[in-house]
């Protein structure tokens, strides 16, 4: 797949605030998916450093308000600033289960690479994201897993790297678990095809979170990795 878009921006500034595998091509693949407009208003949930949402504005047009717990407000806050994007993206800083919005807020939710801390709950989606969508508004999530579902049994060459309850879990799991939902329908989960050019872009970065995954991708070797790339439609 070419990254048109990604490609667009600096490669040094990316890879100075990645802080997993390349979340502006994972966000590039997904908003494939995705129908913005111009003015929309969109959460992108655990944005971390604000690449993602520094891309929405950029690309689609929207306003964006980057939430994460991590990564201070007043951090984001001069990121976006530098980028020029300050005037559409909002900085917040807040905890996924207390998020400081209306219901019905947004027009659309982004999670990349962070869903999978919290949004693995049972109830997460019905009681904290999806009432701040709009009925019809999309949703959409990408979030690192497996290829197969490997439950409490993850294979011996990972199990040293990948423990249980870092919750990464196949699409069916992922599928399943929102096709509970009373709040969202047309929920299609499947696997991006970037999930291994964005982790070479994270393994090449010189932050030292990736510099020790590199042992754990060498053991992974392509076999059980995948990033699993989700969407619905909010009642
Ligand atoms: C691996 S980083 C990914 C950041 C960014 N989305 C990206 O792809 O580069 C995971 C992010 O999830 C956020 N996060 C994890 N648990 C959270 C929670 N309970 N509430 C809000 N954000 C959370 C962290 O603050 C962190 O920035």
């Amino acid at each position: 797949m070419k990254f048109s878009k990604s490609a667009a921006y600096d490669p040094e500034f990316v890879r100075a605030n990645m802080m997993g595998p390349n979340s502006m091509k994972t966000l590039e693949e997904l908003a494939g998916y995705m129908n913005f407009k111009p003015g929309m208003r969109v959460l992108d949930l655990g944005c971390g450093t604000g690449l993602t949402s520094i891309f929405l504005a950029r690309e689609f047009g929207v306003t964006v308000f980057a939430t994460d717990l991590w990564v201070s407000a007043t951090e984001n806050y001069e990121r976006f600033l530098s980028m020029g994007v300050a005037d559409r993206v909002i900085p917040i800083h807040a905890e996924a289960h207390d998020l400081p919005y209306a219901e019905a807020y947004f027009d659309a939710a982004v999670s990349i690479d962070a869903f999978h801390y919290f949004g693995h709950e049972a109830d997460y989606l019905d009681k904290h994201l999806a009432p701040l969508i709009k009925p019809g508004g999309q949703i959409a999530v990408a979030v690192p897993g497996f290829i197969e579902e490997y439950g409490e049994n993850i294979p011996m060459d990972i199990s040293p790297y990948v423990k249980p309850e870092y919750n990464f879990h196949s699409c069916n799991w992922w599928q399943s678990l929102w096709e509970k939902s009373p709040l969202v329908k047309n929920t299609v989960s499947r696997s991006l095809e970037c999930c291994a050019e964005a982790w070479a872009d994270w393994l090449a970065s010189y932050n030292p979170y990736a510099i020790s995954d590199r042992e754990m991708m060498k053991a992974e070797g392509g076999r059980f990795f995948n990033l699993v790339g989700m969407t619905a439609e909010r009642v």
